[in-house]
């Protein structure tokens, strides 16, 4: 499939956490005091909000939820802040709420960024990353349907739907082994 040949090569031609996407390097860097403030300003188009939460709700939502083992970046292109991620980065057997290790919890990219390929490369760090954790079989993720939904997006990078519900959303994994 086209999506997992892709994240293969991403991962044969780069090892390390940045990866070229269009003209740009692409990197996921930590959210701290000083980038704060303009990964909160980073924002989805109006009628995407009722696809994705936004930063300031997932800070929150990690927060909130430790024992989820939250984990996210911000997503760069060279030294501009695009867009946001976060994992559920090794969840506990059992856990209320994520049945499944590895979940990404969150992804956007911020409106006047979309549709440069940042959102596939940042995907394509996060499963390298994931491919280093203990016993991550696969990424687990979830979407809402029907108009605007990022459905496709996540199958051409090799996403398969379980056929599962999350809530209303449709669940998707891509197998790592
Ligand atoms: C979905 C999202 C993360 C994709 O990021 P992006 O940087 O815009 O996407 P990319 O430029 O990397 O696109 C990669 C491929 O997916 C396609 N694609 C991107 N968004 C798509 C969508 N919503 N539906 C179908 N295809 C899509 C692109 O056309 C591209 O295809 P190509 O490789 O054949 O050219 C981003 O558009 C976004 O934040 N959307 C709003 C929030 C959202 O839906 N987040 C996901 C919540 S589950």
């Amino acid at each position: 499939m086209a999506g997992v040949d892709r994240l293969s090569n991403n991962r044969q031609r780069n090892e390390a956490s940045t990866v070229q996407a269009a003209r740009a390097t692409v990197t996921l860097r930590e959210i701290t005091d000083v980038n704060r403030a303009d990964i909160l300003r980073l924002a989805v188009a109006p009628e995407q909000t009722e696809l994705v939460d936004g930063v300031a709700s997932s800070l929150a939502e990690a927060a909130a939820n430790p024992d989820a083992s939250p984990w996210f970046r911000a997503i760069y292109a060279d030294e501009i802040p695009v867009g946001f991620v976060m994992l559920a980065d090794g969840v506990p057997p059992g856990h209320s709420e994520f049945g499944d290790r590895y979940y990404l919890w969150r992804l956007l990219i911020d409106a006047g960024h979309q549709r440069h390929g940042y959102g596939a490369t940042a995907l394509d760090l996060v499963v390298q990353y994931v491919r280093g954790r203990p016993g991550a079989v696969g990424l687990v993720t979830s979407a809402v349907p029907g108009c605007g939904s990022p459905i496709r997006f996540y199958e051409r990078l090799g996403f398969h739907p379980t056929g599962t519900m999350h809530g209303d959303e449709h669940v998707l994994v891509l197998q790592l082994s």
